[in-house]
């Protein structure tokens, strides 16, 4: 006999959890320097259309699919296919990319943390200077980092649902609002801020090619947390009371709304604190961004403020990222906790301690493939170049599975489990969902132009990627 399902406490709790998934290091570096250099406010307006109109209907319906089977992906493809076991597959890589992506995630979330010891530590200058990321990532302390911050999800989630998930959002999503937004004043006061919210902001159109289009939605669907499993698990902690539909442009607005106020805080701090920077010396990555050029924009800072205070407004920027990866980083080892507790019966406890040993074992390797260990940095080779075992977690689960999983979610619902048990669930909780325009525009996109995209997106990935 199992214990009922724990769910959220309120629909308050719900959207505070489901955007902290959201929120995420995506938002805060990632999505406001690809905005930057793709068009600035014309890429914000393409990445708002796919958020609204592509992500949103797989948001709710991932969310439909948990609530209606109060299952996780393994089982919930189960429950709607009626015993058959052909969909078995799609619930299958729901749990698995989820456990995989958080293997790479907890790499991120390590350093950042190291860079808050640092950077507390007074060693700012050091992180600025030329060798600190290749040398930090490479060194013993990563390992001692790596067991506090798993120390710290281990806490969370074992304290259940309501107790840790919720609790944890109810804390960290306020505080991290209030943070941005100091940030963002404090930022945008500073002198040459203004040349960096141009640089945002001014939309160039010409800049809009077939490959921004790609990149803008892929980053729409990762920043929503889409194809993790993990809305179809929130979604099973909720109850027939919960407006899904709503809180999904909820969780949705929040998101957007928090990446577009990181754009509000990082041009402008690497405009004004660095007035000599070289735009084009903005990189690609999230993480070379955060871990070797952003150190150096908060250091120009000592030059007005002194070190000190330099350092204070650093370390705030890392614990401010830090707090969004960690929800980011709970909602995602939720999904396999879940499924051992559901479809293995495995107590919350044995589940964690069984997933934060293979993921931690994992997670090693993953750190590893820097350098320390050529084993696992020269782990294979593909599209003509060696790859790490970090690369190829990245470029296979991240890249790669993630409009794999949309894609089928989309074909399951609207072609086996039927547009018009959606669009009841949808209702439940929603008095006037029935024969809305949402309604209509939700069951015709699922069935029919977002798989069409999500394929082409997916066969594009492995095309660049892979060959
Ligand atoms: N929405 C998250 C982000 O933008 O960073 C995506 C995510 C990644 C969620 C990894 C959870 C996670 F573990």
């Amino acid at each position: 006999m199992t214990a009922p399902r724990e769910h959220f406490s309120s629909r308050l709790g719900f959207i505070l959890a489901a955007a902290g998934s959201a929120v995420g290091i995506g938002n805060l570096v990632g999505f406001p320097v690809n905005a930057a250099k793709n068009g600035g406010g014309a890429f914000l307006l393409v990445y708002a259309i796919f958020v609204f109109l592509i992500c949103l209907p797989v948001m709710m319906a991932e969310m439909a699919i948990g609530r209606k089977t109060q299952k996780e992906p393994v089982g919930a493809y189960k429950a709607l296919n009626n015993g058959g076991n052909g969909w078995n597959i799609a619930g299958l890589l729901g749990v698995l990319t989820p456990f995989m992506i958080a293997v790479f995630y907890m790499v991120l979330t390590v350093w950042i943390f190291g860079y808050i010891v640092i950077t507390l530590g007074g060693g700012l200058d050091y992180l600025a200077g030329p060798v600190a990321f290749g040398e930090f990532i490479n060194s013993p302390w990563i390992f001692a980092a790596m067991i506090i911050v798993a120390a710290i999800v281990y806490f969370i989630l074992v304290a259940g649902v309501k107790e840790g998930i919720e609790k944890a959002a109810k804390t960290l999503m306020p505080t991290l609002f209030v943070m941005l937004v100091l940030m963002v004043i404090f930022v945008l006061t500073r002198e040459n801020a203004m040349a960096g919210l141009r640089f945002f902001i001014i939309p160039d159109f010409d800049k809009i090619t077939p490959s921004v289009i790609n990149g803008a939605l892929s980053q729409a669907f990762f920043s929503l947390s889409l194809g993790m499993g993990i809305l179809i698990t929130y979604g099973s902690y909720i109850s027939n009371k919960t407006d899904i539909v709503g809180s999904a442009k909820l969780v949705a607005i929040t998101d957007t709304a928090v990446a577009f106020t990181a754009g509000l805080m990082i041009l402008p701090a690497v405009f004004s604190f660095n007035p000599d920077v070289n735009p084009q010396e903005l990189s690609d990555s999230s993480v070379s961004l955060i871990f070797t050029f952003l150190p150096k924009i908060f250091l120009a800072l000592q030059t007005s403020l002194g070190y000190v205070a330099a350092s204070g407004i650093a370390a705030f920027f890392f614990i401010l990222v830090f707090f969004a990866a960690i929800t980011s980083l709970v909602s995602i080892i939720e999904v396999p906790v879940s499924y051992l507790v559901t479809e293995k019966c495995h107590s919350r406890k044995k589940a964690l301690r069984i997933l934060m040993m293979t993921a931690g074992v994992l997670t090693l390797f993953a750190s590893v493939s820097f350098g320390m260990v050529s084993f696992f940095t020269e782990f294979t080779s593909y599209a003509g170049g060696t790859r790490s075992f970090f690369d190829v977690v990245y470029d296979v689960f991240y890249d790669t599975i993630l409009p794999l999983n949309g894609l089928l979610l989309c074909l399951f619902v609207s072609y086996r489990w039927k547009k018009h048990n959606l669009s009841e669930e949808l209702a439940t909780g929603n008095d006037g969902y029935k024969g809305s325009l949402s309604e209509k525009y939700i069951n015709f996109s699922l069935s029919t132009f977002i798989p069409v995209i999500l394929l082409g997106i997916f066969l594009n990935t492995v095309a660049v990627k892979f060959f």
